[in-house]
């Protein structure tokens, strides 16, 4: 074995794609693709206009540091350009955090059930992650957090809305976590379905509290462009904190990592106000359908605020297959700890209604409340 030892036991993130040639083998002429939370409604306009336009320049390298982008998310949101920062998806800003932040001796502090790649990139870099359960619910505890809160742990990651659970952190909650940290502590909130939040109570001030470069505590928003501005194909995520943090990004910042096509659709999306507000809007409609099905049908699930829903099966390999066989992909969550649970991105009102008809169809498939 010629790679580092450490990788035999390593975990490999496993996307919610199923093979092409599957889908062919069944004959399966419409598909409905509800596995990876992508944006049903596909690039916006404007994107699309900003790339057609850019593309005669892709012979050029990129500005590494994407400074019109970053200067327009910095306008937007009323912060400093240097309490921002691009990156190739947040994926890409998750391994830069963990490369510049974690000695070998410190410890990440991660939800279960929650997005794989924390303990996957932790997994790949020999670095130690540990889990803090959320609640039966799926709602927060932060008592939990605070209990497994060590001397090594260095980075709490939350991620409100949860993916998969689409469960939030109360605004009551992220502050008793906020006043818990320690200085020399870092604490992430990764927000990528941020846009798909209408709870009442979401925290509005967390922007403001990551970039004051005077706060004691350390806090940073993480952000994605592959939800509500649907470019998960093209990488792209930003990020909010203070200067000091930033620096620390910079200091493994690798060039040129972010596409020109990227940056510029990145920024065409920001002006597209109509599609975001579609989106979201489809997001809203597919909620109230499932809510009102499910709740008649007595199944399961758990209400959230992201862009797609969790529910509890029987037999996640039966009910994986039904969805199969009427084109609609969906993301078992075996991976996640929950074998009998799946996910379900909410798509437009023909695969909402594609997918209730695949569960009525196969109710005795399904967990009751
Ligand atoms: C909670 C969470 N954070 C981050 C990401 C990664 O997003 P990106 O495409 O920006 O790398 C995802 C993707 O599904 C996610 O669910």
């Amino acid at each position: 074995m010629l790679y580092r030892k450490h990788l035999a036991q390593a975990f490999t993130y496993k996307s919610g794609r199923p093979p092409e040639d599957l889908l062919k083998a069944k004959g399966i002429k419409k598909v409905y693709p509800l596995a990876s939370n992508e944006n049903y409604l596909g690039p916006s306009p404007k994107a699309l206009e900003a790339i057609n336009k850019a593309k005669n320049e892709i012979h050029i390298y990129p500005d590494t540091l994407c400074s019109e982008l970053r200067e327009k998310i910095a306008k937007l949101y009323h912060v400093n350009v240097d309490n921002t920062l691009i990156g190739a998806g947040s994926s890409e800003l998750i391994s830069m955090l963990y490369t510049a932040f974690l000695e070998p001796d410190e410890r990440v502090l991660k939800p279960n059930p929650s997005f794989m790649l924390y303990k996957v990139l932790a997994s790949f870099m020999n670095l130690q992650c540990e889990d803090f359960q959320l609640n039966p619910d799926f709602s927060y505890n932060i008592d939990t957090i605070i209990e497994k809160n060590t001397p090594e742990t260095k980075i709490i990651i939350v991620v409100s809305p949860n993916n998969p659970t689409g469960t939030i952190i109360t605004q009551q909650q992220m502050d008793k976590l906020i006043s818990s940290l320690r200085k020399d502590q870092i604490l992430v909130v990764d927000e990528a379905y941020i846009e798909f939040n209408d709870a009442e109570n979401s925290y509005d001030d967390l922007i403001k509290k990551a970039v004051d470069d005077n706060y004691e505590k350390n806090i940073i928003v993480l952000r994605t462009f592959s939800k509500v501005y649907a470019l998960a194909g093209l990488r792209l995520g930003y990020l909010f904190a203070k200067k000091q943090i930033v620096e620390g990004f910079l200091k493994v910042l690798k060039p040129f990592t972010v596409t020109s096509l990227a940056e510029k659709a990145g920024v065409a999306s920001l002006d597209d106000t109509l599609f975001v507000n579609k989106s979201i809007q489809l997001v809203k409609d597919g909620r109230k359908k499932f809510y009102s099905e499910f709740d008649r049908l007595n199944l399961d699930y758990t209400k959230g605020y992201g862009n797609f829903i969790f529910i509890k099966t029987l037999d996640i390999n039966k009910v994986s297959e039904a969805f199969l066989e009427k084109g609609v992909v969906v993301r078992p969550c075996a991976q996640f700890g929950y074998e009998q649970a799946v996910r379900i991105t909410y798509g437009d009102a023909e695969a909402n209604d594609q997918v209730v008809k695949v569960i009525k169809e196969n109710l005795d498939l399904f967990k009751r409340k």
